[in-house]
């Protein structure tokens, strides 16, 4: 079975992404590249990472923009095959639409309110809803645009997993085990919780990666202990 921890691979440096990768390849199967890895090393830099064994790709590219040149972006990565490919929910319908159109292989993952954004930020942006109203009309527009999987809040999975069908993913950031640091995370849920809550996946960074600077052992266990929480 697929672990459900997504490893967040937030690092600009290659050596590091693969040290994090050999460290965690026992609880985790799928590593989230962000833009702050793939705008410096591209496709040949995840080319390089699938060097390291047989595991999937979470590309959070967080595509917005008209239809057409959506379209020719997700086109330009189909051949990396990532499981999941990130575009914003806000895109709207025919964005999302001509996305699952490039790459019908392609889990289109949505990604609805940014948890940066607040409801006063909400309204100073025009948008008279709160984030939780705001996440479940943009999951649903996006399900029935095309997406295959969801990321929200973990605040918000719930709710959202009662509108959509079992087989879309709900994918979670913002997750902290009890016993760690927040850092700049505030509306948080143990990984435990998230998954109870709905969540298909939970995508975790800090709370594994900072272990990297004690030992790769260390890391490795870590990692374990997250994954043994949830199951
Ligand atoms: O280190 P941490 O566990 O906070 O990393 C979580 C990952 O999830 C990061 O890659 C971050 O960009 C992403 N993320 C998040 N909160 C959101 C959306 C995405 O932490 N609301």
């Amino acid at each position: 079975m697929t672990s459900p921890i997504i490893l967040a691979l937030d690092t600009d440096d290659l050596a590091t992404a693969i040290s994090w990768i050999e460290a965690t390849r026992e609880s985790v199967d799928i590593y989230k590249v962000g833009l702050e890895f793939f705008l410096k090393f591209g496709s040949a830099g995840l080319q390089e990472l699938s060097k390291q064994g047989n595991f999937q790709f979470f590309l959070d590219l967080k595509l917005h923009d008209i239809p057409n040149t959506v379209s020719g972006a997700v086109a330009s990565i189909r051949d990396l095959k990532p499981r999941f490919l990130t575009v914003h929910a806000s895109g709207g319908s025919a964005m999302i639409r001509a996305a699952a159109d490039a790459a019908p292989e392609v889990a289109i993952t949505a990604v609805t309110v940014l948890t940066s954004l607040d409801e006063p930020e909400l309204h100073k942006m025009g948008i008279n809803s709160t984030p939780l109203a705001l996440a479940t009309s943009l999951a649903t527009n996006s399900v029935s645009a095309g997406a295959k999987a969801i990321v929200c809040s973990p605040l918000e999975v719930a709710a959202i997993r009662e509108l959509v069908s079992e087989d879309i993913a709900l994918i979670t950031p913002g997750v902290r085990p009890a016993d760690s640091n927040l850092e700049d995370q505030s509306r948080v849920m143990t990984p435990r919780d998230a998954i109870r809550a709905g969540a298909t996946f939970i995508v975790v960074g800090r709370p594994i990666t900072s272990y990297f600077n004690k030992s790769a052992q260390a890391m490795r266990e870590r990692a374990a202990e997250i994954k043994e929480s949830i199951s």
